[in-house]
């Protein structure tokens, strides 16, 4: 099962600094994951080692446990929080997911290894223009973006199935540590979108 066989990581935080592509028009995103020098930790991305916390419903503030999900549910926000200085990291819109629960057997094989017992999360953030994707398809079980109607497939990695979006949603790769939903690495894949003129 995905979540045992995280459940024994270790983590260290990166200090590398890696630089995203970014083009002359680019705007506000990439994935800027390890910590830069001067950042505010509350603005830092998820880092590995971080605890997921609900950002929304009747959960909200709570750590995300799995059996706190329901299988395929519409998915909730959450915000990763630093479990030794316990700073949330709510300073940038960017760093805000969307998390859910799935069936880890019916998910495309190479994504498989970013869930932890189930659960998954991916950026909030549209790939088209920035908005949050918070529509859900229940029939379908896809992620919607409210405004230009893009939609992304949670079992294929959020890959776009409809609308505008020129790329998936970042995935941020979880464990479970102490039966709390961890984050296993950096988001894979570019947080934010590139604005088209
Ligand atoms: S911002 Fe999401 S579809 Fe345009």
């Amino acid at each position: 099962m995905a979540g045992s066989k995280h459940e024994n990581k270790t983590f260290r935080r990166r200090t590398v600094c890696k630089m995203g592509l970014v083009t002359a028009i680019a705007v506000p995103l990439s994935s800027l994951g390890p910590p830069v020098l001067g950042q505010s930790p509350n603005r830092m991305r998820p880092q590995p080692g971080d605890q997921l916390v609900f950002d929304e419903g009747s959960n909200r503030g709570e750590l995300v446990r799995p059996e706190l999900l329901v299988l395929e549910q519409k998915p909730l926000a959450a915000l990763a929080r630093d479990p030794e200085s316990e700073v949330l990291r709510d300073g940038s819109r960017l760093n805000r997911v969307m998390i859910t629960r799935i069936d880890t057997k019916k998910m495309t094989a190479r994504f498989q290894d970013n869930a932890a017992d189930g659960v998954i999360a991916y950026s909030a953030i549209c790939t088209h223009t920035g908005c949050d994707v918070i529509d859900w398809d229940a029939g379908q079980l896809r992620m919607a973006c409210p405004c230009h109607e893009s939609q992304f497939d949670i079992y294929d990695g959020a890959k776009v199935v409809g609308g505008p979006a020129p790329r998936p949603l970042a995935m941020l790769p979880l464990a479970i540590i102490d039966g709390v939903v961890t984050v296993a690495a950096l988001f894979r894949g570019r947080v934010g979108f590139t604005q088209q003129f």
